[in-house]
C-alpha cells in the first residue's frame, strides 16, 4: 500500500475552499482513489473544541495572536497525530480545508506574531507532514464577502474584521503561494466554481499524477 497524498486548501473567506473541496472529492474518488475530508481548526474531536474557543470566544473576550497561533499548533498537532498521518498511511488522499498556512497568515497579520516564531512553531508541528500540494485561491475582497453573504450564517470572529484586514489577507496568502512555488499553486477563485475545479484538477494532475485509471 502506498502512502496517501496530502493536498490543503487556503485562501480567504468566501474564496471557494469548501465547495471545491467536495468537487476534487469527487474528482478523486471518480479515480479510484480512497479520500478523507477534513478541515482546521478542528478534524478531530479535541480539535474541534479548540475551534469553538478560537472562532466563538466568550462575549467581549478577544484572544491575542500568541494566544491564537498557540491553539492553532496544539490543535494541529491533535489533528495530525490522530487524524492526518494515520490517513495518509494508510493510503488515502487527505483533502484539508485550511491548514499551517492560514496560521501564518491571520496570526501574522496586523502586527501579529512574527513569522520567525511562527515558522518554528510550523516546522515543530508539522515535523515531515507538509502537504504534497497547497491549492491556494485567491479572489478579489469584495467578491468573495458577496458570496459569504449570498451563503449566509452567523459571522465568526475572522469573518467580523474590516476590508483592510481582509486585504492584507488576500495579499499575505498571494505571498506563501510565490514564496514556495513548488508546493503551492495560485489559482484564480474568480471564476465559476466549475472552472475553478478544472483549475485545481489540472494542478493535482500536473504535480501528483498518475490517474490513468489504476487505483493505487
Ligand atoms: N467559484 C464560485 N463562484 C460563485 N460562487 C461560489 C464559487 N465558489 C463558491 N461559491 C459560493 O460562495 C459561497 C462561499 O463559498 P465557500 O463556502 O466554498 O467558501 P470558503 O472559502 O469555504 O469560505 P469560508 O472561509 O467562509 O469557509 C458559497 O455560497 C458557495 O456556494
Ligand atoms: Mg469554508
Amino acid at each position: 500500500m502506498s502512502l496517501g497524498r496530502f493536498i490543503t486548501l487556503e485562501g480567504g473567506e468566501g474564496t471557494g475552499k469548501s465547495t471545491l473541496l467536495a468537487a476534487l472529492r469527487e474528482r478523486l474518488e471518480a479515480a479510484g482513489k480512497a479520500v478523507i475530508l477534513t478541515r482546521e481548526p478542528g478534524g478531530t474531536e479535541l480539535a474541534e473544541a479548540i475551534r469553538n474557543l478560537v472562532l466563538h470566544p466568550p462575549e467581549g473576550q478577544v484572544w491575542s495572536s500568541m494566544a491564537e497561533a498557540l491553539l492553532m499548533n496544539a490543535a494541529r498537532t491533535d489533528h495530525l497525530e490522530k487524524k492526518i498521518r494515520p490517513a495518509l498511511e494508510a493510503g488515502s488522499w487527505v483533502l484539508c480545508d485550511r491548514f499551517a498556512d492560514s496560521t501564518r497568515v491571520y496570526q501574522s497579520v496586523q502586527n501579529g506574531v512574527s513569522a520567525n516564531v511562527l515558522k518554528l512553531l510550523e516546522s515543530s508541528v508539522l515535523g515531515a507532514t507538509y502537504p504534497d500540494l497547497t491549492l491556494v485561491l485567491d479572489a478579489p475582497v469584495d467578491q468573495a464577502a458577496g458570496r459569504r453573504a449570498e451563503r449566509g450564517g452567523s459571522a465568526d470572529a475572522f469573518e467580523l474584521r474590516d476590508k483592510t484586514f481582509h486585504e492584507a489577507v488576500r495579499q499575505a496568502f498571494i505571498d506563501v503561494a510565490h514564496s514556495e512555488p513548488a508546493r503551492c499553486a495560485l489559482i484564480d477563485a474568480s471564476r465559476t466554481a466549475e472552472d475553478v475545479a478544472e483549475a485545481a484538477w489540472r494542478q493535482i494532475e500536473q504535480r501528483l499524477g498518475g490517474f490513468s485509471g489504476d487505483a493505487s
